[in-house]
C-alpha cells in the first residue's frame, strides 16, 4: 500500500525540505503508478464477456435437406455450408475470385479455408476477425507474428485463435501473400451496429457467439459491465454461415461517449489513437483501421496486448496505449469505435 505524501498549505516546511517532500512525492507517485498498474489493468475475468468461451454442442445433424438465403443461387446442406475445406459460397458476386487457400484452404497441412472463418468477404464473425479491407503489410506481418509465436491469445481457452496460430505456421509464405492481396483488394462494408441499453436478451454461448434465448427461456437481465455482441440473423450467421447478416453490439449506456473523449485525448491513461490508426480511424500506412469493427475482438486484441500475449514486430507501439486501462476503459473505447460508420 503506497500512502502519496502532499505537504498541506501552511505546514511549516522549509524549502529545501519542501523539495525532499516533492521528491518523496515524485518517487511515491512513481511506485504507486507502477505497483497499482496490476490492479488498474483489466483482468481476465472482467473480459469474459469478449471471449464468449463456450461448452462444446453437438452438430447439428446434416439430413439432406438443402438450405438457401435470400437473393443467392447456392443450394447447400449443412454439411456443405460448414465444409471446413471449402464452406458454401452463397453469394460469389460479392468477392473477387478466392484463391485457394482462401476457398479451400490446404487439408494435407490442416489449414482450413479462410472463408470458413473470415467469410469469402472477409467480413468475419466476431469470435474470429474482420480482415477485409487490412493493408497487405500490416495481414503479413501478423501471420508472420503467428508463425514466430508473438501473438496468442491471453486467455488459452479460445480454441479458435490456436488453430489460428497453426494455420500459419503451416502457410506457404505465398499462400501467406495470396491471401493478403485478396483480403486488401477489398472493402470493408458496414457490418456491426452499436446499441446503447440498459438490459439485454438473456443469451447462451456456442462457439463464441453470444445467441439469444428462445421460447420460455428467453427473457431479459441487466447488462453489467459488458458488451454483448449477437448476430442479428442466428440461425443463419450459426447454421449457414450467411455472409450477409451482420452483428449488433448492445453495449452499456455512455460507454460510446466516455470511448470517444478517451480516444480523441488518451485521458490520463491512454494516448490519442489518431496519431498513429490514421484522423478517422481508418487506417494509417501498416497501422490498422479501427473504425466500425467488432467491439468483442477489439477488445480481445488490448486485452492480449496489456497481457504480453500480442507482443509482435509493430506491437510495442501499442504498449504505452494499454498499459493503464481498465476493462472499463475497453469496454467503452470499443463500443465508441464500434460505433463509427465504416463508410465516412
Ligand atoms: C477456425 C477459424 C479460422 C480460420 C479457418 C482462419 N482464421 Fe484467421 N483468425 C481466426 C481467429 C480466431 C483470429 C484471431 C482472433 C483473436 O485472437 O481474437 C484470426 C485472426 C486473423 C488475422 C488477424 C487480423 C487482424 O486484424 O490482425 C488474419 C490476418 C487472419 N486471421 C488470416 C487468416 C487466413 C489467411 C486464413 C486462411 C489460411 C485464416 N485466417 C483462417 C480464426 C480463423
Ligand atoms: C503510437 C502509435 C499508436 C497509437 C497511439 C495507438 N495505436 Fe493501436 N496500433 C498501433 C500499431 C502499430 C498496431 C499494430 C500492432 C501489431 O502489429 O501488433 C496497433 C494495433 C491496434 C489494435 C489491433 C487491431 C487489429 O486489427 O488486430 C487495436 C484494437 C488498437 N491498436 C487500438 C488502439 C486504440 C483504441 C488506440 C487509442 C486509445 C490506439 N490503438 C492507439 C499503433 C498505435
Amino acid at each position: 500500500m503506497q500512502i502519496i505524501f502532499v505537504p498541506e498549505r501552511g505546514h511549516a516546511l522549509t524549502v529545501s525540505l519542501f523539495s525532499k517532500a516533492l521528491l518523496v512525492v515524485v518517487a511515491s507517485s512513481l511506485l504507486f503508478v507502477f505497483s497499482s498498474n496490476l490492479n488498474a489493468q483489466a483482468v481476465l475475468e472482467e473480459m469474459d464477456w469478449a471471449y464468449a468461451i463456450s461448452p462444446i454442442f453437438p452438430a447439428e445433424e446434416d439430413d439432406g435437406t438443402l438450405y438457401s438465403l435470400p437473393g443467392s443461387e447456392g443450394r447447400f446442406t449443412l454439411n456443405e455450408a460448414r465444409n471446413r475445406f471449402g464452406p458454401a459460397d452463397w453469394y460469389p458476386q460479392d468477392h473477387l475470385p478466392m484463391p485457394s487457400i482462401v476457398a479451400i484452404g490446404r487439408e494435407a497441412a490442416g489449414i482450413m479455408a479462410c472463408s470458413l472463418c473470415h467469410y469469402p468477404t472477409g467480413q468475419g464473425k466476431p469470435e474470429n476477425a474482420s480482415v477485409v479491407g487490412l493493408e497487405p503489410g500490416y495481414f503479413k506481418q501478423q501471420l508472420q507474428d503467428m508463425r514466430d509465436g508473438l501473438r496468442g491469445s491471453a486467455n488459452t481457452a479460445k480454441a479458435n485463435t490456436a488453430m489460428m496460430m497453426a494455420f500459419a505456421v503451416n502457410m506457404t509464405d505465398e499462400e501467406i501473400e495470396q491471401a493478403a492481396e485478396y483480403y486488401g483488394a477489398m472493402d470493408w462494408n458496414q457490418w456491426i451496429e452499436v446499441v446503447e441499453t440498459d438490459t439485454v436478451p438473456l443469451t447462451f454461448r456456442r462457439g463464441g457467439l453470444h445467441i439469444p434465448l428462445e421460447g420460455d427461456a428467453a427473457g431479459e437481465e441487466p447488462i453489467g459491465r459488458r458488451i454483448i455482441e449477437m448476430p442479428v440473423d442466428p440461425e443463419g450467421t450459426e447454421l449457414l454461415r450467411n455472409p450477409r447478416a451482420g452483428f449488433r453490439a448492445l453495449v452499456p449506456i455512455g460507454a460510446v461517449a466516455a470511448g470517444e473523449a478517451m480516444a480523441t485525448t488518451g485521458g490520463d491513461k491512454s494516448i490519442a489513437c489518431a496519431i498513429c490508426h490514421g484522423e478517422q480511424l481508418q487506417g494509417l500506412g501498416q497501422v490498422p483501421a479501427l473504425r466500425g469493427r467488432s467491439p468483442s475482438y477489439l477488445a480481445r486484441q488490448l486485452f492480449d496486448f496489456q497481457q504480453g500475449t500480442r507482443q509482435g514486430v509493430w506491437s510495442p507501439l501499442m504498449d504505452a496505449v494499454v498499459e493503464n486501462l481498465t476493462g472499463d476503459d475497453i469496454i467503452n473505447l470499443t463500443a465508441y469505435l464500434g460505433s463509427l460508420p465504416a463508410e465516412f
